[in-house]
């Protein structure tokens, strides 16, 4: 079970002129609430001012964002999801002079899950992700491609699907972002024109780079891929999903991708424990 705040009260509720829901305008965070606190709230508070910042949506404020979370009560083990969006308007996309901001909050208490991590199969999506400067790195509420995406696969044993852009540069999957282990340190795209900068990724970034693990962003193409040692996926509620299989090619743990779920495991992101 869910329980929701809208704009600070108890609800479930939103005007049916908000643009939210007419025209995904707002923004997103997903966090994962681990031994009672939201993991990397900082990180996840950061972004979401960054979105509000790029879209001109005034942001809330942290304090007033914090102070819905306590609101919502005490949770040990689940999900926390923030909503934006730029509230009711007009008809028309023109945004309105000044906005109202809604914010939706949801809390989802759940089970800690106790299984090891396993690694994942995954495939390659047709849809592709469009290349826009503009909403990339944000978590914008526009989130079709990865929906058509996700529709591509009904498989219960593929647990993943990767995205390309129109270049034909592998950009992420579609709720997780990827690196590649090659030539001793990481490869991850570069999020400069599409994809989404995940808070764990940086996680991610930064527990390497403050192990002198080298990590390149670049642009990735399949033949990375295939030339790759080792895979792995991040999202800040799974931590960190080792690859075992990409359509056909398969990849077996190498010891850099176990130092730094490791590594990450030490840093309060515990599914990653190995
Ligand atoms: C499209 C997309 N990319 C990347 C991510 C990973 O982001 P984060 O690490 O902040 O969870 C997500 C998370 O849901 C996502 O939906």
């Amino acid at each position: 079970m869910t329980a929701w705040l809208v704009n600070g009260s108890p609800g479930e509720s939103v005007p049916v002129d908000d643009r939210g829901l007419a025209y995904g305008d707002g923004l997103f965070e997903t966090i994962a609430i681990r031994a009672g606190q939201p993991r990397f709230l900082d990180a996840h508070l950061e972004r979401l001012q960054q979105g509000c910042d790029r879209l001109g949506i005034p942001y809330p404020g942290n304090e007033r964002l914090e102070a819905d979370i306590r609101l919502l009560g005490d949770c040990q083990h689940g999900t926390l999801k923030i909503l934006l969006t730029r509230g009711s308007g007009p008809r028309g996309y023109a945004p309105p002079e000044v906005a109202t901001v809604t914010r939706i909050l949801g809390l989802t208490e759940s089970e800690a899950d106790l299984t090891p991590v396993a690694a994942v199969r995954v495939r390659y999506c047709a849809t592709p992700v469009a290349v826009n400067r503009a909403l990339a790195g944000i978590k914008s509420l526009n989130r079709l491609e990865q929906v058509l995406a996700r529709a591509e696969w009904d498989d219960p044993g593929i647990q993943e699907g990767l995205m390309l852009n129109d270049r034909g540069d592998v950009v992420c999957g579609t709720m997780t972002n990827l690196f590649l282990v090659s030539g001793g340190g990481l490869l991850t795209p570069d999020l400069g024109e599409c994809g989404v900068r995940g808070v764990m990724r940086d996680r991610v970034i930064r527990v390497a780079e403050q192990n002198n693990i080298s990590v390149a962003e670049l642009r990735v193409s399949r033949t990375n891929i295939e030339n790759a040692e080792d895979m792995f996926l991040t999202n800040s509620l799974i931590g960190v999903w080792p690859v075992a299989e990409l359509d056909g090619q398969t990849f077996t743990r190498s010891a850099l991708t176990l130092r730094l779920m490791q590594l990450l495991a030490d840093a309060g992101v515990t599914e990653c424990a190995v």
